[in-house]
């Protein structure tokens, strides 16, 4: 073998190991990451071919079974080196326990111990007080929603009226709802001026006017 054949051999063995080394480099970085088809048997099982083939990087939408939320409320999952993220992809949803009570009403229907994610319950008040606010509430992930309350009524009392000098007009009752109006008239003398002789009942609170001679 002359010189330069030898030269040009070496040259090829050094290019050819290079080389072997650049393949088993890539060949390691561009080794594709992906995600198998998830086990989460809170999955919905709709749609299930868009968990095939998967690499690293691609997002695939998905929804929970019923009792099932996506994990932090996303919408789609994405393929990474750990495998399908979020992780779990879903969660259950926590149930309601027993509905907070509510003064002066109750419940339409007999209390639970546990209730379910979106289940509604209605509330009602106790005759003569008045809702303000929607009638129920609303188990969400776990917390009651919604909220409400009983105006009370107002009841006129007959000593009051007469300290005050003054009783019923004719047409007014003594029970009255929140927000209903009530009118009275002078036993003695003249209304003073300060406070006016129609008033309003206010959640069981009622201003009377005074009269003098
Ligand atoms: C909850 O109820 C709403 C409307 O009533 C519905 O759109 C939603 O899908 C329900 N969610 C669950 C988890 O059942
Ligand atoms: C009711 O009328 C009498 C007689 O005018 C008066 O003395 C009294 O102060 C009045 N009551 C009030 C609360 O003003």
């Amino acid at each position: 073998m002359d010189q330069t054949h030898k030269d040009n051999m070496h040259a090829i063995t050094k290019s050819s190991i290079l080389f072997l080394c650049i393949c088993a480099l890539t060949s390691v970085t561009s080794q594709e990451v992906t995600c198998s088809r998830p086990q989460d048997r809170a999955l919905s099982s709709r749609q299930s071919w868009r968990w095939w083939l998967n690499k690293l990087g691609d997002t695939v939408r998905y929804t929970c079974r019923s009792g099932y939320r996506s994990t932090g409320g996303v919408t789609q999952a994405t393929c990474t080196r750990d495998g399908w993220e979020p992780n779990p992809l879903c969660q259950e949803i926590p149930p309601c326990g027993t509905p907070p009570p509510l003064e002066d009403g109750d419940t339409k229907t007999a209390m639970k111990e546990h209730y379910s994610h979106n289940e509604t319950i209605e509330y009602m008040c106790q005759s003569y007080y008045i809702m303000e606010g929607e009638p129920y509430k609303t188990c969400l992930y776990g917390e009651w929603t919604g909220h409400m309350r009983c105006l009370r009524p107002c009841i006129v009392n007959e000593d009051e009226m007469s300290q005050h000098n003054i009783t019923l007009k004719s047409s007014s009752t003594k029970y009255l709802v929140h927000d209903e109006i009530i009118e009275f008239r002078c036993t003695r003398g003249l209304s003073t001026g300060t406070v006016a002789m129609r008033q309003r009942c206010n959640s069981g609170v009622l201003v009377l006017p005074t009269c003098r001679e």
